[in-house]
C-alpha cells in the first residue's frame, strides 16, 4: 500500500498507549489521529478492558458492524484463549498479548496492511500523479518550470484538477508567480497532522483564477514560523491526501535535500531534476543524481531538465550527459526577458505571452505529460516516453528507504 494508514488508539493505560506510539513511530506510513474517533480511521489499536471484557467486545462489534473496512488490533494482559476466540468471532483479526514485542507487532502490521490494500477500492480516490521538481541550485528556474507546466496542463484540459505545492520552505515564492497573497499552507498542516484530511487541505489551498490550486509553504512574512520543526511524514501524508483530490500534484522542492524533500522524492511518480549548463549547477545535479541512484530510484522515475538552453550549448550538453551517465530529458529554451516579465507581473506564460516560443515549449511539454501528442524530447528514446513514465503508476521502489 503506497498511501498512509490512519490509526486510532483506544487504550485504558498510558503505558500501553506509549507502547503503541513507540511501535508505530518507526512506521512512517501510519498516522495516529488525535481527533475524530475510531470510526474515522483505517486501524483501531485497542486495549482490552480486563475487568469487563464484554464492554470492549461490544464496542468493537458495534464499530465493525458500522465500518466493516476498519481493522482492529487487540491487545490484552495475557493470551487467554477465550478472549482470542471472542475477538475472532466478532471480526478482530489481530491479537497481541502483552508485553508486545516489535517482531510480532510488525508482522501484525504487515498483515493488516495487506488486508487494507485489498480493500483499497473502497476509497474513492482520484489517484493523482505526484511530480517533484528539484533544482540543482537556487535561482535556476525550478519554480518557473513547476508553475508554468502546471498552468499549461490546467489550460490544456479544464477537467484536469491541478495543484501546486510549495515545499521550498526557506525561500518560498510561488505566490508571486500567480499574484496570490502569501497565506497559510503546508506548515499549518504539519502543525496539526492529526486533522489531516481532504477537508483540511482544501481549507488551506489558495486558488488562482484559472482554478489552479496552490498549497503554499505557510510562511507569513517576517512573522513566519520558519524555525518550527516539521514532523517526519508530514510531506508524505499531505501528498497522499492531495493525490486523492487532484489529477496532478506538482511539488516545488526548492534545491535542498531536507527531510520533506526526500519524502516527496520517494513518493513522487516522477522526479524532475532541473539544472542549467553552468558548471556549479552540473556538479550539484550530478551529486543529486548519485543520491537518488544510491537510494535505489528507478531510472525511469527521473528526468533531467536543462533550463535556459541555447543551441550554442550543444557541446556542453554532451559533456554534461556523459557526466550524468543519463540523457537529458527536456531542454527548456532560454528567454530571460519573457520568463522574468511573466514572473514580475505574476502572470503565467500562457496568459502573459501565449505565442512566445518559451510558452509553446511549456504547452507542448504539458501535452506530452498527459499523452496528448508526441513531440520532440531531446535524448528520450521512443518507448521510454515520459508518457509511459508518468502514467506508469507510483514507482515506489522497495529499495527506497521508507
Ligand atoms: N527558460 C528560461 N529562460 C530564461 N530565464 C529563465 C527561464 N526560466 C526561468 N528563468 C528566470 O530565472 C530566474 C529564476 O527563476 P526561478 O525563481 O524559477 O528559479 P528557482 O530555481 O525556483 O529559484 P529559487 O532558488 O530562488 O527558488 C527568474 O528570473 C526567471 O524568470
Ligand atoms: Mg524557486
Amino acid at each position: 500500500m503506497s498511501g498512509f494508514v490512519t490509526v486510532w488508539l483506544e487504550c485504558r493505560s498510558d503505558s500501553v498507549r506509549r507502547t503503541f506510539e513507540e511501535l508505530l513511530a518507526s512506521h512512517r506510513a501510519f498516522l495516529i489521529k488525535q481527533t475524530g474517533g475510531p470510526a474515522t480511521v483505517d486501524v483501531v489499536c485497542v486495549e482490552l478492558d480486563e475487568i469487563n471484557p464484554e464492554r470492549t467486545f461490544a464496542s468493537m462489534k458495534g464499530l465493525l458492524e458500522k465500518n466493516p473496512a476498519v481493522e482492529v488490533l487487540l491487545t490484552s494482559g495475557g493470551a487467554d484463549s477465550q478472549v482470542m476466540l471472542e475477538a475472532f468471532r466478532i471480526g478482530i483479526k489481530e491479537f497481541l498479548p502483552q508485553p508486545m514485542n516489535r517482531k510480532e507487532f510488525d508482522a501484525a502490521l504487515s498483515r493488516l496492511k495487506e488486508r487494507l490494500k485489498s480493500k483499497e477500492g473502497r476509497r474513492s480516490v482520484k489517484g493523482g500523479k505526484i511530480v517533484a521538481f528539484l533544482g540543482a541550485k537556487g535561482g535556476i528556474g525550478t519554480s518557473t518550470l513547476a508553475v508554468n507546466l502546471a498552468m499549461s496542463l490546467r489550460q490544456l484540459n479544464q477537467e484536469n484538477q491541478v495543484a501546486l505545492v510549495d515545499l521550498n520552505l526557506d525561500d518560498s515564492d510561488l505566490p508571486l508567480f500567480l499574484d496570490l497573497q502569501p497565506g497559510k499552507g503546508f506548515r499549518d498542516l504539519a502543525r496539526d497532522l492529526s486533522r489531516l484530511d481532504a477537508t483540511f487541505v482544501q481549507s488551506l489551498m489558495s486558488k488562482h483564477e484559472s482554478d489552479l490550486h496552490l498549497l503554499q509553504s505557510g510562511l507569513t512574512g517576517t512573522e513566519g514560523t520558519t524555525g518550527e520543526p516539521i514532523p517526519g511524514g508530514a510531506a508524505l501524508h499531505t501528498l497522499d491526501v492531495m493525490r486523492s483530490m487532484y489529477d496532478h500534484v506538482f511539488v516545488d522542492c526548492g534545491h535542498t535535500l531536507n527531510p520533506e524533500t526526500r519524502e516527496t522524492l520517494d513518493f513522487a511518480s516522477l522526479v524532475v531534476l532541473t539544472t542549467t549548463l553552468s558548471l556549479p549547477s552540473i556538479r550539484r545535479a550530478k551529486q543529486f543524481l548519485q543520491v537518488m541512484r544510491d537510494a535505489g530510484y528507478d531510472r525511469e522515475k527521473l528526468v533531467i531538465v536543462v533550463n535556459r538552453y541555447q543551441s550554442e550549448d550543444a557541446e556542453l550538453l554532451q559533456h554534461a550527459e556523459e557526466l550524468f551517465e543519463q540523457k537529458v530529458g527536456w531542454l527548456v529554451p532560454n528567454d530571460y526577458p519573457m520568463a522574468s516579465s511573466s514572473l514580475n507581473k505574476g502572470v503565467p506564460l500562457t496568459v502573459h505571452a501565449p505565442r512566445a516560443a518559451l510558452t509553446q515549449w511549456y504547452i507542448s511539454q504539458a501535452a506530452i505529460l498527459v499523452g496528448d501528442k508526441p513531440i520532440h524530447t531531446v535524448g528520450v528514446e521512443a518507448g521510454n516516453s515520459l508518457l509511459s513514465r508518468y502514467w506508469g503508476g507510483l514507482t515506489f521502489s522497495p529499495k527506497v528507504k521508507a
